[in-house]
């Protein structure tokens, strides 16, 4: 197998430039998916999605779309295996969440959006999936312990969260996936499907074609405070803030610390409003930001003002959008039945495969 099908680095995938959302090029819209290219993600349903969920995943999922047959899916139950205490507001994000979907352009024409916990064809999988799986290809994954000390509020030495991994690569296996749009930080888990698909083959025959990582490149977006941008962290712009709000929070990030005095001259790279600039921006107003900072000739209080302006302009269709969800909540809700029919069709249909590979029937 080659590098290129393992990292999954493909060559449209770094010619096409992300469009903003909701703007796919006529070539893309006339190519359609091809055949042999289907993608799976998952998301957990965190809410309301910011503009790192934007440039991390979700403008990529649109222009995806395009060109692959798109699975995308709320991934509940993976949700579950860390906040299993907190339920209270699972519809309400689950609901917000879907609507950044449809929002920024994700287009259920185009993509099957669906729910997991609708399918218990993913339980079974899972299940079946556990029988071949060691504990300590599981025990291995990076994000195992990193979350178990990350989040020491949380009893996470459970049975389900041990599984996390293992549960995506039924997710992925499901649909027969051969590419997963996600970032870094999911590339372990690709490949853990990638040992557990070949290890379920070797035993029952060829059933499962091994995935690859379609890596997302991210452009670098910190949050208010400077950190990596985060609901947790309580730095982050969200799609669905208002204009002013938006306004505001950038008023309060944080800048280059260098620049204590109107006249101190900045450097743009250490600062997250650049980093703004830098995907929300005019290519002029980038320059004069990256030249005027560092002769001190622009204010960070007109800088950031700048910012905003421009985020607000790229916000508002995508705000415009979501409204008709926001006054139709039932519309999502019939989006997300519908396309988890149609995933039911292939769930089922690789249950059955699966299940005679096995000799359960
Ligand atoms: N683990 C992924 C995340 O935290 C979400 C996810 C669940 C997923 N199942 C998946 C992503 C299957 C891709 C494919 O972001
Ligand atoms: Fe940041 Fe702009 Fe201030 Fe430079 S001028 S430090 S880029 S806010």
């Amino acid at each position: 197998m080659s590098d290129a099908r393992i990292t999954g680095k493909l060559e449209s995938q770094e010619e096409v430039k992300t469009p903003l959302a909701g703007e796919a090029s006529s070539k893309q819209l006339a190519a359609g998916p091809a055949a042999g290219r289907r993608i799976l993600s998952g998301m957990r349903p965190t809410g309301k999605l910011h503009l790192g969920n934007l440039v991390g995943a979700l403008e990529n999922w649109v222009k995806l779309q395009y060109e692959y047959e798109s699975y995308h899916f709320v991934a509940d139950w993976h949700m579950l295996t860390t906040d299993y205490a907190q339920t209270g507001e699972l519809q309400t994000n689950i609901r917000e969440m879907v609507s950044d979907w449809l929002a920024v352009g994700l287009d259920p024409a185009k993509a099957t959006l669906f729910l997991q916990s609708r399918l218990p064809e993913h339980a079974e999988l899972h299940l079946l999936l556990s029988m071949v799986t060691p504990l300590g290809w599981l025990e291995r994954v990076p994000s195992y312990k990193e979350q178990l000390e990350n989040m020491p509020d949380r009893e996470l030495h459970t049975y389900g969260f041990l599984g996390y991994p293992l549960l995506q690569s039924a997710d992925i296996l499901m649909y027969k996936a051969n590419f997963v749009p996600v970032g870094e930080d999911q590339v372990p888990h690709v490949e853990l499907t990638r040992e557990v698909a070949r290890r379920f083959n070797n035993f029952y025959g060829d059933l499962f074609p091994e995935p690859a990582t379609l890596l997302t490149e991210t452009a670098r977006l910190r949050g208010t405070d400077g950190r990596k941008m985060s609901k947790s962290y309580n730095n982050a712009i969200y799609l669905s803030d208002p204009p002013e709000v938006v306004e505001k929070k950038a008023a309060t990030m944080m800048t280059d610390p260098a620049r204590k005095r109107r006249y101190d001259p900045g450097d743009p790279e250490v600062c997250p409003v650049f980093d703004h600039h830098k995907i929300f921006s005019s290519p002029a107003v980038i320059a004069r930001v990256n030249r005027e900072c560092r002769t001190a000739e622009i204010g960070c209080v007109e800088c950031k003002k700048l910012m905003a302006a421009h985020l607000n302009q790229k916000l508002a269709p995508i705000q415009q959008r979501r409204r008709a969800y926001e006054e139709d909540p039932q519309q999502v809700w019939a989006i997300l039945e519908d396309g988890t029919e149609k995933a039911r069709k292939v769930a089922q249909a690789t249950m059955a495969e699966v299940r005679k590979a096995i000799n359960l029937v």
